[in-house]
């Protein structure tokens, strides 16, 4: 029988640092709330209760912590007494009667699923308190673990701390696991007789050994557990958020030139054999089928590209743009909330917008859907193995049939029905001489100029 656990998440820091008009959980990382990264391991890690902790922003980040599958109920903790303090905030959901209690925070959003089920197996080892430190090279700032024969012993914060347990480099992340039976009795002994006047939730640890209990610290790596506490700290998490997922992509088989340059979301999902070019950005909402290849400097955000297309360079797939198999988007063309079916071309300086591209259909450098009115926006469609003369301008709402040619720097306005040519431009005048002749004078007029002072 699986056992039952409570998350606890802490978020009601003041985001003092990050000097921001909202709270620091929800600023994104990969394109999503650094809150929802924290849930979307907890809920991983099979934990389906939640507890969060929230002071301001309490509306806002209460909604981006509620991600599909987890129950989650927010506590508020009007005043910030410390993160023992911060967790009793939390006291009627862990009266409820949990196996394990886990504590995390909501700013710490590289936490891996791995991560918190081994310190929840740890816990089922006979252990009260599971603690989750890490070695660093910087441990100013951090609560030290006292380890005595593998067992905690203590936390002691920097500033209750000895000069000889400052040079602990062993440190407390700050996320534990209590057991669930023992926590809030353990929490109701926190004080803060300490040097900071706070409650710390670390003192548990002390209290369970008192109490003839176990305590034990778990290892992670530093860079996982990275909290955030400013913007320079947040780029840094994103750094390390797109290295990892970028590793974990070309592991899938997905080949980059660069990694270094190509930006990831949340949810992008890549298929196998994809060539992924230099400079490429990701915005949330990106499938890609096998077999694409993304060249430099395009930017995705809420496209489907399926097998065997190829985007770029230079291209802009906008959300809702849908691009079918082996079909091909170029240079400098925008597509915005259109289907370009399997096969079909938009191969230069193209903007196709609330459209539809039928199946082996060319469109010509240039061709503009004309979709917005200044008011509202028109649909185009366009059929199968039709062919849109270079710089035309498509007015819609407009359809275009199946086999129809569209000459070249046409405006259309009225449909064009199946294989029919249509043209929608000035008729194309000859004046025999006339160039010469206005050259002539152009130069008679110079030369005036060049002879009067
Ligand atoms: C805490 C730990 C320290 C650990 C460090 C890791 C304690 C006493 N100290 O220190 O051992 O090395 O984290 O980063 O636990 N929070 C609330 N309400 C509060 C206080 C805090 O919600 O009243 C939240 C904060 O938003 C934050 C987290 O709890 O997400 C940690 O609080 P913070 O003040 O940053 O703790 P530290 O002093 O850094
Ligand atoms: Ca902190």
């Amino acid at each position: 029988m699986s056992r039952t656990c409570l998350a606890v998440i802490l978020a009601a820091g003041d985001s003092t640092r990050m000097k921001s008009s909202m709270s620091k959980v929800l600023h994104p990382v990969a394109g999503r709330p650094m809150i929802a990264h924290v849930m979307a391991a907890v809920q991983a890690a099979d934990i389906e209760d939640v507890a969060l902790v929230v002071g301001r922003d309490a509306e806002n980040v209460t909604k981006a912590a509620s991600i599909d599958g987890l129950s989650v109920t927010s506590f508020l903790q009007t005043e910030r007494l410390g993160t023992g303090h911060a967790v009793l905030s939390a006291k009627e959901a862990i009266a409820r009667g949990y196996d394990e209690i886990l504590v995390a925070y909501g700013d710490v959003p590289l936490i891996t699923p791995e991560t918190l089920t081994s310190a929840r197996k740890a816990l089922g080892e006979g252990n009260d308190v599971v603690v989750i430190g890490f070695h660093t090279e910087r441990p100013t700032g951090y609560g030290r673990l006292l380890v005595e024969n593998g067992q905690l012993i203590a936390i002691r914060e920097e500033k209750d701390a000895s000069d000889e347990e400052r040079k602990i480099t062993w440190c407390n992340s700050g996320l534990m696991v209590i057991n669930g039976a023992k926590a809030l009795e353990l929490l109701s002994h926190i004080g803060n007789a300490n040097a900071k006047g706070e409650y710390y939730l670390t003192d548990v640890v002390e209290i369970v050994r008192s109490k003839g209990g176990r305590a034990v610290a778990v290892d992670a790596s530093e860079a996982e557990l990275s909290g955030c506490n400013n913007r320079a700290e947040l780029a840094a998490i994103e750094k390390l958020w797109q290295e990892r997922r970028r590793h974990d992509i070309m592991l899938s088989g997905v080949s980059m030139i660069a990694p270094e340059t190509v930006f990831l979301s949340h949810d992008t999902v890549i298929g196998q054999d994809v060539l992924i070019e230099p400079n490429v950005v990701f915005g949330p909402g990106v499938t890609v089928e096998s077999g694409a290849v993304i060249h430099s400097f395009s930017h995705l955000e809420g496209a489907h590209v399926a097998k065997g297309a190829t985007v770029g360079p230079y291209a802009r797939l906008r959300p809702g743009a849908h691009l079918g198999e082996g079909s091909k988007v170029g240079n400098f063309c925008e597509v915005k909330k259109a289907e370009i079916g399997a096969g079909a071309k938009v191969n230069h300086l193209s903007y196709i917008g609330d459209a539809f591209v039928g199946a082996d259909t060319n469109i010509g450098a240039g061709t503009i859907t004309c979709n917005y009115d200044g008011v509202n926006k028109h649909e185009t469609r366009i059929g199968a193995n039709a062919f849109i003369g270079s710089n035309s301008a498509l007015v819609a709402p407009v359809t275009i049939g199946d086999g129809a040619l569209i000459a070249s720097g046409s405006v259309i306005t009225e449909d064009v029905p199946d294989d029919a040519l249509a043209f929608g431009r000035a008729r194309q005048e000859m004046k025999p001489d006339r160039a010469k002749a206005i050259r002539e004078r152009n130069l008679a007029i110079k030369a005036m100029k060049k002879s009067k002072p």
